[in-house]
């Protein structure tokens, strides 16, 4: 039996998915290791959380706990929400477990002793104040490519470049804002400059891949391939051996989960060797990403597997673009987004699955609305999939004493239905195979449509029951065949229709080439009930006007967040013009450091503002404005008239606080 893995990237465990990781991923690798399945491959679901790295410790630092802790928290969160979906994994781990560090630290010793690890002395960004190493997401500045004024010490989220953190300009610590300092340190090399020409080739000459995969990564190797830094200062994390306070970085470790989950599953189900038929005896293996993930699974985990010589290299590596959420960007902090659990307190999981495969190509951006989704919905699945299962299952039920009768003599036309449902689930299947998911979920409203036009061409209601029998017969083949294509993209409709239908076992043991064995005539069906429920006008106003309070309530302020803010009175002890434009002021607060770079050159003069007390931002994130520190900032109102510094209405004691 042919062994097929498929993986599905393994999220971070520092916060609740949503519905564009469900879109992006992990439905689009249900949806196709459960076609494979019925295709009889011996293909498993593979997945787990991603718990080390920046991600984590940023998040547990902020919040005063372990990132352990953090972990814990989000690994369970996690798993239930995608289980509730319909993610039928053959394990789920985490990469915090000791066989993944063991396996780990052996992947990196076989690229130590195959030479594709060296070990360099390199300049990294420290920070002297909080006196640690500043790694990824510990530092903050401006991509040199693009601009962005926010990006990270590893990646520019607004251009997608993998940076190197001493590249950033005015850098800055995450933690407390000092600018980085440049410290020695040694760290490991993956050497991936050595891969570059096989790394091209493989992409060019992969045949699997889907060309947005393609494109993008033939773009970003045209800039050529830089050895990659595998190993960073800190605690958290895969320890490197023989090192007291260096891990590995954790796009080398979470990837390397892929393997150590399914040695996990081997060893639980007490075959501890079968995880190599998957990963060395030549099975295929499936990546499914979001589109942020495609660089690093593309380039660094290939070029991994191929440095490593034991593995098998991807097959493919399947990426989704990102989804809009009533066509805006998904946000965390704007509370623009639509989190698993409770879109599931409401609502079934099979419908937004069928939304969000149907609703675009995996390769193409898409958009969930409120809307659009009781639409498809409504029109789709309960009008015309529900309507055609539920007008055969209560004929038969009502007029053929709940049994499945037998056919007369079949008429052209009714030859030419049967012909044209084994068509349409050939095509579906060339469907899932292109990854077209899209595609495959409109073959099952289109069989569904054929079997509603049958139906009403052929009246049997006019007709005697004898008279009506093939056409019975007919309808309940189509009706099985539907079960078998909702199976991978509606999991808990089709088990529900099966049996339904009357039919034995599970929907999900079935096999495509059985599409043409019929249900028997005398098959007894169960009572039909609705598959599924109309989703109300009122419904989609309440969802849109939850979502509505939910991003209110973002911008929101809350107490705490601004008990937060130090807000004092201070006094201008100097004021210096910085540039030709006469704009920008650097002034001085009181006798502390404070100081700021202000843009108010063209209301106040230097030398009026010393002696002045004005309202004053103490801890705003510092930052350097025309390589002067900027770290504080003076309140003033603004009009048509310009701008006008906030004062005290008497005399207050200098350094009084604002609340
Ligand atoms: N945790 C990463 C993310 O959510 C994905 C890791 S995928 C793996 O972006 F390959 F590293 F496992
Ligand atoms: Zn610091």
């Amino acid at each position: 039996m042919k062994k097929v893995i498929v993986t599905a990237a393994l999220p971070y465990a520092n916060g609740k998915l949503h519905l564009g990781h469900l879109r992006s991923t992990y439905i689009p690798a249900d949806a196709f290791v459960r076609y494979l399945r019925m295709k009889g491959y011996d293909a498993i679901y593979i997945c787990g959380t991603d718990e080390h790295g920046t991600p984590i410790s940023v998040r547990a630092e902020q919040e005063g706990k372990s990132p352990k802790e953090v972990a814990d928290y989000y690994h369970e969160l996690i798993k239930e929400d995608l289980v509730r979906m319909g993610c039928s994994f053959d394990n789920f781990s985490r990469t915090t477990k000791p066989l993944h560090y063991e396996i780990t630290r052996k992947f990196f010793e076989k690229l130590l002793e195959r030479g594709y690890v060296e070990k360099k002395e390199v300049e990294q960004l420290y920070c002297p104040k909080c006196e640690r190493f500043l790694p990824d997401r510990y530092v903050e500045g401006t991509c040199p490519y693009c601009g962005n004024p926010s990006a990270r010490g590893d990646i520019c989220e607004a251009c997608g470049r993998y940076l190197v953190a001493t590249e950033l300009k005015d850098p800055r610590c995450i933690l407390c804002g000092t600018t980085p300092i440049l410290k020695k340190s040694e760290h490991f090399f993956f050497k991936l400059s050595a891969l570059e020409g096989f790394l091209k080739k493989w992409i060019q000459e992969n045949p699997k891949l889907p060309a947005n995969v393609k494109n993008y990564v033939l773009n970003w190797l045209r800039g050529g391939l830089r050895d990659w830094c595998i190993t960073r200062d800190m605690k958290w994390g895969v320890p490197v051996p023989g090192y007291e306070n260096k891990v590995f970085y954790v796009w080398f470790d979470a990837p390397i989960g892929y393997i150590s989950s399914t040695v996990e599953w081997a060893e639980k189900k007490g075959d501890e060797k079968a995880w190599e038929d998957y990963w060395k005896g030549g099975g295929e293996i499936y990546h499914f990403l979001g589109k942020d993930n495609i660089y690093q699974h593309a380039i660094f985990w290939t070029g991994m597997l191929k440095a490593h010589g034991e593995f098998g290299l991807p097959t493919a590596i399947v990426a989704g673009e990102f989804l809009t959420l009533e066509g805006k960007k998904m946000s965390k902090s704007r509370g623009w987004l639509v989190e698993i659990g409770d879109y599931l307190s409401r609502h079934d999981p099979d419908p937004l699955r069928y939304y969000l495969l149907a609703s675009s190509p995996l390769s193409k951006d898409a958009d969930f609305s409120w809307k659009e989704y009781a639409r498809r919905n409504n029109d789709e699945l309960a009008d015309i999939l529900g309507n055609f299962v539920h007008r055969t299952l209560t004929f038969i039920y009502k007029r053929y004493g709940g049994k499945v009768p037998e056919p007369k003599e079949l008429d052209e036309r009714d030859e030419e239905i049967l012909d044209k449902m084994k068509e349409i689930v050939q095509r579906f299947c060339e469907d899932m195979e292109s990854f077209e998911f899209h595609s495959a979920a409109k073959r099952l409203i289109e069989l569904a449509a054929l079997g509603n036009k049958y139906l009403n061409e052929k009246e049997p209601w006019k007709k005697t029951v004898e008279e009506g029998r093939t056409t019975f017969y007919i309808c309940a083949q189509l009706v099985k065949a539907l079960a078998l294509l909702m199976a991978p993209i509606m999991p808990f409709s089709a088990e529900k229709l099966w049996k339904m239908l009357g039919m034995e076992g599970s929907v999900h043991d079935q096999r495509w080439s059985d599409i043409s064995r019929p249900v028997p005539p005398g098959t007894s069906i169960g009572k039909p009930e609705p598959l599924f429920r109309k989703i109300s006008e009122s419904e989609v106003e309440e969802e849109r006007r939850k979502l509505e309070e939910r991003s209110r309530r973002a911008l929101y302020v809350t107490a705490q967040e601004f008990a937060r803010m130090d807000i004092r009175v201070g006094e201008i002890v100097d004021a210096t013009r910085i540039d030709e434009r006469r704009v920008l002021l650097k002034i001085s607060i009181g006798r502390t450091v404070k100081q700021t770079v202000a843009g108010i050159g063209e209301w106040y003069d230097a030398k009026e503002l010393v002696g002045r007390q004005v309202v004053v931002l103490t801890n705003i994130e510092p930052r350097r404005i025309k390589g002067y520190e900027s770290n504080c900032m003076i309140l003033a109102a603004e009009d048509g008239e310009g701008l006008s510094l906030l004062v005290p209405d008497r005399k207050v004691e200098r350094g009084a606080k604002v609340k």
